[in-house]
């Protein structure tokens, strides 16, 4: 690929990069010197539904509903970094999809059951957890807080969430591992080169991680134009964050190498676009880690019989958040077909477009074991940092809380399939 010079040509880049992977706040900022014109500029329709929803807060405490943290975050970040946060693809219809889906499920509550005690505990790949929102891996979290990942780390550990970790983290899984206190899951991006896969696996090891979460729905480039939108909008030099490193490297793999996950490791000639990936990598790397291998990234009965014959040890339901392809399918509507071919066989987790605890509720009636959220807490991080992650945290356990004693369920398996009709 031609190495891209100027500006311009470089924010093209980035923007069609599936993985767009800025560095840090180093010289970039997560806000403090941001233009603020772009306060003013916000995209209206783009990007998620909902944007009517939220209010700028002054505090985490002062938080009604995770949007209002989306409100604050999009204020307190340069507009290319909320554009990476935001972008769904083409139009964004999956994006909107995600979100929308919840709208059509309606929740059946029963009613004199005593509710003055509930439980949301759960296990979740044989670990015990008190909730069942898993934090999803989301890369480069320092570009929306000097903290990243630490702060995220911190903020799992003190409100007892498990947390999945990107392979493109601004941050080290050893010190994420540590900050978080207990065993982190590893989310994994192949690449063409297996060595560098083993590498990767081997830190993760190290790091005590249990488990290694396949991403499977990005084998190319996906096209997000609400990040391009929103790029067009950002005035800042992004050249010090934004590697366009030495032209015997691609400008992807430049950028990779300053990744702590490749510290050490010559990636010159990984590809990571990886579209004639198989099942065969599934079984290789199986056949290579004594993590549990999860895969990300199903949404069909047919891969999910797929995942069960290569004995996966979970699966994540996801579209990667409506930034893979441009389906306009739902995630929660694909849940209901993964669920019944698993047959709680391994773990189903489900991801996208989770706002409030109804939504948990209802992924939980359909049938997942646990669920994931990306953009709520990252909305936390940028907003505030670990307390902003905290607090979108306890939002969203409250509000289970609240729906399950409303509904008259006191566990999470009281939560079943008669708990929800489809309108
Ligand atoms: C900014 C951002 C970065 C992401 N980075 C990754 C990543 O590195 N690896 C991955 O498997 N998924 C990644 N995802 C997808 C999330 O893991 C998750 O599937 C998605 O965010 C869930 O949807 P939600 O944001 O609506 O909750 C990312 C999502 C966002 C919003």
């Amino acid at each position: 690929m031609p190495y891209p010079t100027s500006r311009r040509a470089f924010l093209k880049f980035v923007a069609s990069s599936p993985l767009f992977a800025p560095l840090g706040p180093a010289a970039c900022g997560t806000g403090k010197d941001a233009p603020v014109s772009h306060i003013l500029d916000r995209l209206g329709t783009v990007g998620e539904p909902d944007q009517d929803l939220g209010e700028l807060i002054a505090a985490p405490g002062a938080a009604l509903d995770v949007f209002d943290f989306r409100v604050t975050a999009e204020r307190a970040l340069p507009p290319a970094h909320y554009g990476y946060i935001a972008t769904g693809v083409d139009g964004d219809a999956t994006l909107r999809a995600n979100r929308e889906a919840f709208g059509h499920l309606q929740i059946r509550p029963r009613r004199l059951v005593d509710v003055e005690t509930i439980d949301t505990a759960t296990s979740i790949m044989g670990t015990r957890c008190d909730t069942p929102v898993v934090i999803a891996p989301t890369g480069s979290q320092r570009a929306f807080h000097p903290e990243g990942e630490l702060a995220t780390a911190r903020a799992a550990r003190a409100k007892g969430h498990l947390m999945a970790l990107s392979t493109v983290t601004t941050t080290s899984v050893e010190d994420v591992a540590e900050a978080r206190g207990e065993p982190i899951w590893y989310q994994l991006y192949p690449t063409s080169r297996w060595d560098v896969t083993e590498q990767l696996l081997r830190r993760a090891e190290a790091a005590a991680c249990q488990v290694v979460v396949l991403t499977v729905d990005l084998p190319v480039t996906s096209n997000r134009l609400t990040l391009s939108r929103y790029i067009k909008r950002d005035t800042r030099d992004c050249s010090q964050c934004h590697a366009t490193g030495p032209s015997e490297y691609g400008a992807q793999n430049t950028s990779f190498s300053r990744k702590p996950m490749f510290d050490g490791t010559d990636i010159r000639d990984a590809e990571f676009n990886t579209p004639a990936l198989t099942w065969d990598f599934v079984d290789r790397l199986k056949n290579s880690t004594r993590m549990r291998v999860v895969i990300k990234g199903i949404v069909t009965a047919e891969d999910a019989t797929r995942c069960l014959e290569r004995g996966v040890d979970g699966i994540i339901v996801s579209n990667h958040g409506g930034r893979a392809e441009e389906s306009g399918r739902a995630t929660i509507q694909s849940l209901p077909e993964v669920v019944r071919t698993v047959r709680r066989r391994v773990p189903v987790l489900v991801d996208g477009g989770i706002r409030r605890g109804t939504d948990i509720f209802k992924a939980i009636a359909l049938g997942a074991d646990a669920v994931c959220i990306g953009r709520p807490y990252l909305w936390g991080l940028a907003a505030f940092g670990q307390p902003g992650v905290e607090k979108v945290l306890d939002i969203l356990s409250a509000e289970l809380a609240t729906v399950m004693r409303l509904a008259g369920t006191r566990t999470l398996a009281e939560i079943g399939s008669s708990s929800v009709v489809t309108a």
